[in-house]
C-alpha cells in the first residue's frame, strides 16, 4: 500500500520511520517533510495547509492510507476535505480536533462532564477578564485560546503580570486571532505526564507514558517551547495513577467526545499533571506529541498500519496493543536563541554515525537539502533519541549520541531525564 504523511517536524519522522517497518506498506510519501524524513520517504513539496493540492495530489498517486501528524491542518479540518473526496485518513474531522483548537472548549467538556482539572473563567472581554483578576488568587496560568505553537500560555506570578498578560494575549494579539478568547485557569503543582493514546470513536487505548521538558533551559528555566526533549516510560505514571485516569479521564473524554457528537477518532494527546489532590488535565492535543512521538514510537511493538486502520474502522478492541519493557530518551538539539530568533543554514555533520547503530536515532525536525547538503532550517533541528534497558541506561546512551552530530549554534539541554534521578536514588 501507499501512505501519505503530512507534516515536516521530528514527529513526522518518527511516524514515517515506523510506517516504513510494516510489511504493509511499499511506498511512503510526505508532504512537505525534510531532509531525514527522505531516507523513508519521497518528500512531496505540498504544505500541510495546502488542503486542495493535499487532496489532488493523494488522488493522482491512489494513496491508499493518509496520516495528519500536525494540529494546524486537523484544526483547519483537513480530515473532512479527504473523506468528502472519498480518501481514507487517520485523524479526527474538525468538529473532534477542536478538542486541541479551543481550550475553552476542551475546559467547558471537562466541566460538564467532570473530568479533572484546573478551575477557570473564560473571557472575551480583556475589560471582564481584568476584573476578575483584581480578585483571583496569585500565581495564576493565562491560555490564549486557539493554537499558538505551545506557546500561548503564560505562568504570571503577580497581578501586574497578569494584567500584562492580558493585555499581550487580548489587546496586542501576540498570539494571533488564538488569543480573541481567554482562559484564565488556577495553578497547578505536582510532575507532568504526557499519555498518548489511540481513539476509534468509542474506545480509548493509551500507548506507553512520556515527561516532556517545555522550557528551554536547563533547571526549566526560561521560556516554553515545543518540547526540548524527553524520556519514556515516566516512572511517576504508576500502576494506580493508570487506572485512576483510565477510570476518570482517559475513556470519560473519549464518552464526552462521542455524548456531544463530536465522535473522536486518530490520536488523544493527555497533558497531566499529578498534583497532590490527584491527576488532573492540563491540555488535549489531537495528534502525537512532538518529542513524544519519538520516545514512544520506538518502543511500540504493533504493526503502526494496523493500529491506525483499527481506529478508522471502529476495531481497537481488536488491537492488543503493546511496548517493550525498556526505556527511550530523547534530547533535542536546538539552535541558539530558540524559541525566539536563531539562524538557520548551517550544514549538520556526522549524520552518518547513527547508520546502523541499533537502538540509536537522529530524527530531523528542522532540516533541509541545500547543494547537496543538509542542512539546519528550524529552531528545533535534531531528535537525538535512543533506547536502553532502563532509563538510565537510556539516558546515558542518547547523551553519548548528542556528541556524533555537529552544527553550528548547536544548543540543548544537559538535564533531560533529571527527574529519573529522583527516582533510581530513593
Ligand atoms: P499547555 O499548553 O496548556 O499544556 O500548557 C503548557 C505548559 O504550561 C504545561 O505543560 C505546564 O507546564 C504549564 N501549565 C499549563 N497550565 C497550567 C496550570 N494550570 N498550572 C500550572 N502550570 C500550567
Ligand atoms: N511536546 C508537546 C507537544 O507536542 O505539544
Amino acid at each position: 500500500m501507499k501512505v501519505l504523511v503530512v507534516g515536516s517536524g521530528g514527529r513526522e519522522h518518527a511516524i514515517c520511520w515506523k510506517i516504513a517497518q510494516s510489511p504493509k506498506v511499499d511506498k511512503i510519501y510526505c508532504a512537505p517533510g525534510n531532509a531525514g524524513i527522505a531516507e523513508y520517504a519521497e518528500l512531496v513539496d505540498i504544505k500541510a495547509m495546502e488542503f486542495d493540492k493535499l487532496v489532488a495530489f493523494a488522488k493522482e498517486n491512489e494513496i491508499d492510507l493518509t496520516v495528519i501528524g500536525m494540529d494546524d491542518p486537523l484544526v483547519g479540518g483537513v480530515v473532512d476535505k479527504f473523506e468528502k473526496a472519498g480518501l481514507r485518513v487517520f485523524g479526527p474531522r474538525k468538529n473532534a480536533a477542536i478538542l486541541e483548537g479551543s481550550k475553552a472548549f476542551s475546559k467547558d467538556l471537562m466541566k460538564k462532564y467532570n473530568i479533572p482539572t484546573a478551575g477557570y473563567e473564560t473571557f472575551d472581554d480583556p475589560q471582564k477578564a481584568l476584573e476578575y483578576l483584581e480578585t483571583a488568587k496569585m500565581p495564576i496560568v493565562l491560555k490564549a485560546d486557539g493554537l499558538a505553537l505551545g506557546k500561548g500560555v503564560l505562568i504570571c506570578q503577580t497581578l501586574e503580570e497578569a494584567k500584562e498578560g492580558v493585555k499581550s494575549i487580548m489587546e496586542d494579539k501576540k498570539f494571533g486571532t488564538a488569543g480573541n478568547q481567554m482562559v484564565v485557569e488556577e495553578f497547578m503543582t505536582g510532575r507532568e505526564v504526557s499519555v498518548l493514546s489511540f481513539v476509534d470513536g468509542k474506545i480509548v487505548k493509551t500507548m506507553t507514558s512520556a515527561q516532556d521538558h517545555k522550557r528551554a533551559k536547563d533547571g526549566d528555566q526560561g521560556l516554553n517551547t515545543g518540547g526540548m526533549g524527553n524520556f519514556s516510560p515516566s516512572p511517576f505514571f504508576t500502576k494506580e495513577i493508570d487506572d485512576f485516569c483510565q477510570k476518570y479521564i482517559f475513556q470519560p473524554t473519549v464518552d464526552a467526545m462521542a455524548a456531544e457528537g463530536r465522535e473522536f477518532k486518530g490520536i488523544i494527546f493527555f497533558g497531566l499533571m499529578l498534583t497532590e489532590e490527584g491527576p488532573k488535565v492540563l491540555e488535549y492535543n489531537a495528534r502525537f506529541g512532538d518529542p513524544e512521538a519519538q520516545v514512544v514510537l520506538p518502543r511500540m511493538k504493533n504493526d503502526i498500519i494496523d493500529v491506525f486502520n483499527a481506529c478508522i474502522d471502529g476495531t481497537l478492541d481488536q488491537i492488543d496493543l503493546q511496548f517493550e519493557d525498556n526505556a527511550c530518551v530523547c534530547v533535542v538539539l536546538a539552535s541558539d536563541g530558540y524559541p525566539v530568533s536563531y539562524e538557520k543554514g548551517f550544514e549538520i555533520k556526522g549524520l552518518e554515525n547513527f547508520k546502523d547503530k541499533d537502538g540509536y536515532y537522529c530524527f530531523h525536525a528542522g532540516s533541509a537539502f541545500e547543494d547537496g547538503k543538509i542542512v539546519t532550517n528550524g529552531g528545533r533541528v535534531l531528535g537525538v533519541t535512543a533506547l536502553g534497558k532502563d532509563l538510565l541506561e537510556a539516558r546515558a546512551n542518547a547523551y553519548k549520541a548528542v556528541d556524533w552530530v555537529d552544527f553550528e549554534n548547536k544548543y540543548y539541554r544537559h538535564d533531560i531525564g533529571k527527574a529519573i534521578d529522583d527516582v533510581e536514588t530513593k
